[in-house]
């Protein structure tokens, strides 16, 4: 078992990433069904937050169903930061979690996300200021530092340990990575190996199949990993990993209706939670991820992103099933794709 403060894990647990603009709550329900352990929001700006943004205060919407779930803030200001965990208090999340991983100009040019892997000090006190507001536990997201020079994650782990943290998820890149290129997992088992350190370490970057996952597991000796990119469109890998632990074996991968049942949960609380128009319009974006690899799929896709609400995507969805029957995909190979990279 592994523990965040009172929060109790299963043995290396397996965490949904927190994606802006993709794991919000529709999108982790289909992950929780499917064996996330643990989950985490979309990342939501402090100042955005206290300055009563809707798009901010949205993204602290939680429902019982998903605990243990963690909402994650960013920002660059200590008394924002202070003030906006006393607001995430308010909507009682398991954990409240800082990122300070983002690489985006936007964010890192205000002295947020990645910006404070330059300024240890400033990440220290942010730490610092949210701990002191919340009665909740405190988690960190973060990379390995800014550049390859300047790789500083066993300061940093030991340093925010020291001001009250209760976990650190590390992404194996540097800000100036981006994306690119294949994460380096070496400096976070040397956080891991640390005697200091005793709080759990997560690693993230790149786990995108069962193999992965374990052969990691055993190379790196990290207490659980974290999954991003590779649950878009394919939350069956939660389970896909948690199965190939258990029993060595692959699991035989969704079958069309197992899609299509979760194009529907993701679909109807998708309009449960954003209503009618937006939830519907929202969901365009995903039937591609999920129906990737059918034959002749692209009828069906066209008409599953122009039909205006439930009652008339139901149909088509067992036309899908009725359709495809019994066809087996093999487990889609690439998942990661260009262009969005933020955290
Ligand atoms: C579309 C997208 C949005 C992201 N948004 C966030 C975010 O809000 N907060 C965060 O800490 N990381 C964010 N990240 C980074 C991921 O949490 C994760 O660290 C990264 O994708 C590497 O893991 P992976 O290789 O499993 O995808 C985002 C990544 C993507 C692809």
């Amino acid at each position: 078992m592994v523990t965040i403060d009172q929060i109790q894990l299963p043995d290396f647990p397996l965490l949904l990433a927190p994606m802006e603009d993709v794991s919000d709550p529709p999108f982790r329900a289909v992950c929780k069904v499917n064996g996330a352990d643990l989950m985490y929001t979309e990342f939501i700006s402090s100042e955005g937050l206290i300055r009563d943004a809707i798009k901010s205060r949205r993204k602290l919407d939680i429902f019982e169903a998903e605990r243990p779930v963690g909402i994650q803030i960013f920002g660059g200001d200590e008394e924002a930061m202070a003030l906006s965990a006393k607001i995430v208090d308010t909507v009682n999340p398991d954990l409240l979690d800082i990122n300070f991983g983002c690489p985006v100009k936007k964010v890192v040019s205000k002295g947020a996300g990645a910006g404070v892997l330059k300024d240890v000090d400033l990440m220290v006190r942010l730490t610092k200021a949210v701990v002191n507001s919340t009665k909740l536990p405190v988690t960190v997201k973060t990379r390995l530092g800014w550049d390859d020079n300047t790789i500083n994650i066993d300061e940093v782990a030991e340093r925010l340990q020291d001001v009250g943290i209760k976990a650190l998820a590390i992404h194996g890149r540097t800000r100036c990575q981006m994306y690119k290129g294949v994460a380096n997992w070496e400096p976070i088992a040397r956080v891991k190996n640390n005697p200091r350190i005793h709080i759990p370490i997560f690693g993230n970057g790149d786990i995108d199949s069962p193999q992965k996952a374990v052969e990691y597991k055993n190379r790196y000796g990290v207490d659980g990993v974290m999954i991003g990119r590779a649950a878009i469109g394919y939350p069956w890998i939660f389970r896909e990993i948690k199965h190939y632990i258990a029993t060595g074996q692959m699991l035989a991968p969704p079958t069309v209706q197992e899609r299509v049942d979760v194009i529907r949960r993701h679909l109807y609380t998708s309009v449960e939670w954003k209503g009618p128009v937006v939830g519907i319009n929202e969901m365009r974006r995903h039937y591609a991820n999920y129906l990737k690899g059918l034959p002749n799929i692209k009828e069906f896709r066209a008409k599953l992103v122009t039909l205006p609400d439930i009652a008339s995507i139901d149909p088509v969805l067992d036309e899908i099933v009725t359709y495809y029957g019994g066809l087996e995909l093999p487990r889609p190979e690439e998942y990661f794709y260009a262009g969005t990279c933020r955290g």
